[in-house]
């Protein structure tokens, strides 16, 4: 593959990033410095180091991104700015969000280039919780929570999956919900004559948006969140 391809794969930096790199000459193949972006190398037998440093190609990458208010769940839009435009510095060939969330919520996002993976997380055959902090135009009742816990109508062919729904000491509603349909939060607050007037995803199977991830950032996922989250859809 193209050298300029193996380090922005490998996480290098974006395309423009890591030709700027080969440009300056601190890149070297097997020791020699190369400015040619466009050389072919072979991710397994030649040595790519950036810096001096070996340079690790990788085919899968996976984002946690803490997706603001106001942007969509897209990867590209010619008026609006997208998830995939948060991800500065990063080569976001082939990186999709997996799932969406509405551009009013807020929240943890993945992102990946691991197709086979999003679509094992995202199939309603494996019912990978997602938990949601709601505040809601008025207070929940007993019954409303037992409702929600139970599976609504909200108008699909289907009632919704059971669901967990309780509120936290600020009345606040916590609800993991195992499907992942359209504005499905939203119209099942519908259900129980409320709205939905602030959403936050808190997680995505057993992946957590961590406290010190600000709205807007980003971070790749580590080796073992990545394991876990392969472990979620297992077998
Ligand atoms: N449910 C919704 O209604 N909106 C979201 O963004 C996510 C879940």
């Amino acid at each position: 593959m193209r050298l300029d391809k193996l380090l922005a794969d490998a996480g290098a930096g974006s395309r423009s990033q890591v030709k700027e790199y080969i440009r300056r000459g601190r890149i070297t193949v097997n020791g020699q410095i190369c400015k040619k972006p466009e050389q072919k190398v072979s991710e397994e037998d030649d040595l790519v180091c950036l810096d001096g440093r070996a340079v690790e190609y990788v085919r899968y990458r996976y984002y946690m991104l803490h997706k603001p208010q106001g942007v969509i769940t897209a990867t590209e839009d010619s008026k609006e700015k997208t998830v995939l435009d948060l991800l500065k510095g990063v080569n976001t060939d082939h990186i999709s969000p997996v799932g969406r969330l509405d551009k009013d919520t807020e929240g943890l996002l993945l992102l990946t280039n691991d197709g086979e993976l999003a679509h094992r997380l995202l199939s309603p055959r494996r019912h990978v919780d997602k938990c949601y902090l709601v505040r809601t135009q008025k207070p929940l009742s007993a019954a409303d929570l037992r409702t929600l816990e139970e599976g609504v109508d909200i108008g699909d062919e289907k009632p919704t999956l059971p669901a967990r729904a309780w509120l936290n000491e600020e009345g606040d509603l916590l609800i993991t919900i195992q499907e992942g349909r359209y504005h499905q939060v939203k119209r099942m607050l519908q259900a129980v004559d409320n709205q939905v007037h602030y959403l936050k995803r808190l997680s995505f199977g057993s992946l957590s948006l961590p406290e010190d991830l600000k709205a807007g950032e980003f971070r790749p996922l580590t080796a073992e969140e990545q394991e876990s989250l392969r472990n979620d859809v297992a077998g």
